[in-house]
């Protein structure tokens, strides 16, 4: 598929690299016209670790860890940040997250691993999946996995038995989708009612499936828990899910006799992938969140649950860059200008995916003005292969290091080995030191289970 015609008479913003606000990451600044990020040069980065490279500003990392959990603890005590860890995993941020005291959110099998092999504890991971297979489903329930979300009545089913055979009583959440269209790309809303996931308020099925759980042998439910979807501006989104939620736990109680005692509300805040987007605060998310809990608690006599948020993105895309060389430059006049780096599609899907919009400056000209329209190509045998299209970027040149902003969550963790290309590493930095924490793929890795 082709790219969407240029507009050719869209102008470039001029702003150089620190005028890109709330992209960038926390510790960005610029020395003698270099881009710095957690003290350390991009550039020489780059020339050290090869292109392309996916970074992390730890200190931005740990800051929007503390924050989340700061903010919900202070708001309403008994609550806990589940960090999705879809949106970017490996077994170094899979430790941050269990340093800092956060619970961990793993979908299926994969991920539920990586967590047990940094020791994590199982209590305090949240497994969910619209399809965890019998396989997945005992590991993790023999693991001792602190809740798992489910998705069906087959499910139940499922988890039943296997706790069954394994002698537990497993908790589990039911997965309720509330009906709430929020505002974000149709590929990632969840909440709304034509979706795979959860069981639907649709002819009040949900509240119906109610009996069938607390009638399963070897299982508890524990919690309710709705994804209204992700990239979500408007916070009011989560207020309205929040009530349905409520109003659903209390019809519970009046019903079955039965308390519900956690409420997980998802994830689904939006970050700033443009300089100009102004995505609500996570103080703001915790602020709008824990009120409208409290309110419709107190408005509908229902005791205040435990409460759970599971942030992905707004935990660590705006602390993640990719880092670039360029190696093409190609003018077609009155077409557009195509900037070709060392990766694309294989390690940022989500432009040819969703469209996704990514702010771009050149790490070794960062305190220089934007002054060209560029689309930037990645290196795939395919025409819709770019990680950015039709932004501002400073004049490139041949070799030079292109920072590509906000790409820190589903990007590496929706990375592939497309045209063979091995995965890039990935590399933290933090008060002037860098360390790999996740080697760049060989040939051999990418190929090396071929019989
Ligand atoms: N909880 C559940 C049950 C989820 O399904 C998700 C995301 C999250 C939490 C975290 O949502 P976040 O805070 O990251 O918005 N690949 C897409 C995003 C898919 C999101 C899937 N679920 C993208 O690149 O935009």
């Amino acid at each position: 598929m082709a790219l969407p015609a240029s507009d050719l008479t869209k102008q470039p913003d001029n702003r150089t690299t620190m005028e890109l606000g709330a992209v960038l990451p926390r510790t960005a600044e610029v020395n003698d016209g270099h881009l710095f990020i957690g003290g350390v040069d991009m550039v020489e980065l780059a020339r050290e670790q090869g292109t392309a490279l996916y970074v992390y500003d730890e200190e931005d990392l740990l800051a929007r860890m503390r924050t989340y959990r700061d903010s919900f603890h202070a708001l309403y005590p008994n609550s806990d940040v589940v960090y999705a860890s879809k949106a970017f995993l490996n077994k170094e941020v899979a430790r941050m997250a269990q340093r800092e005291g956060l619970c961990l959110d793993v979908s299926g099998g994969g991920e539920f691993a990586c967590s047990q092999m940094v020791g994590f504890p199982a209590s305090r991971v949240f497994m969910h999946g619209n399809n965890k297979t019998p396989r997945e489903l005992r590991e993790a329930i023999s693991a001792g996995v602190g809740r798992i979300i489910i998705d069906s009545r087959i499910e139940l089913g499922r988890i039943s038995e296997i706790a069954g055979e394994l002698g537990v009583v497993q908790d589990i959440y039911m997965r309720i989708t509330p009906g709430v269209e929020a505002d974000t790309h149709e590929y990632i809303r969840t909440g709304c009612e034509d979706s795979k996931f959860g069981f639907t308020m649709n002819d009040d099925f949900a509240f119906r499936c109610v009996a069938d759980v607390l009638a399963a042998p070897n299982v508890r439910l524990a919690g309710l828990h709705c994804h209204i979807g992700s990239q979500i501006f408007a916070l009011h989104s989560f207020k309205e899910a929040a009530a349905v939620m409520v109003n659903l736990m209390a019809r519970i109680e009046a019903a079955y006799g039965y308390r519900i005692e956690e409420l997980d509300l998802g994830g689904g805040l939006g970050i700033a992938y443009t300089a100009d987007d102004k995505p609500s605060t996570i103080e703001q998310f915790a602020e709008m969140t824990t009120t409208a809990v409290k309110e419709c608690c107190a408005e509908l006599g229902v005791s205040l649950p435990r409460l759970l948020v599971e942030p992905g993105r707004s935990l660590v895309a705006n602390a993640g860059v990719t880092l670039y060389t360029i190696g093409i430059l190609k003018t077609l006049p009155g077409i557009r200008k195509y900037v070709a780096v060392d990766g694309g599609m294989s390690d940022n899907i989500r432009t040819a995916l969703y469209h996704a919009v990514y702010e771009p400056a050149i790490a070794n000209k960062a305190d220089q003005p934007r002054t060209e329209i560029v689309t930037l190509a990645g290196k795939h045998c395919e025409s819709g292969d770019a990680v950015v299209v039709d932004m501002p970027l400073q004049h490139p040149d041949l070799g030079d290091i292109v920072c590509v902003f906000g790409t820190g969550a589903y990007c590496y963790a929706m990375a592939s080995n497309y045209n063979g290309q091995p995965r890039p590493a990935v590399v933290f930095v933090r008060d002037g030191q860098a360390r790999v924490v996740t080697r760049r793929e060989t040939y051999a890795d990418v190929f090396g289970r071929d019989i």
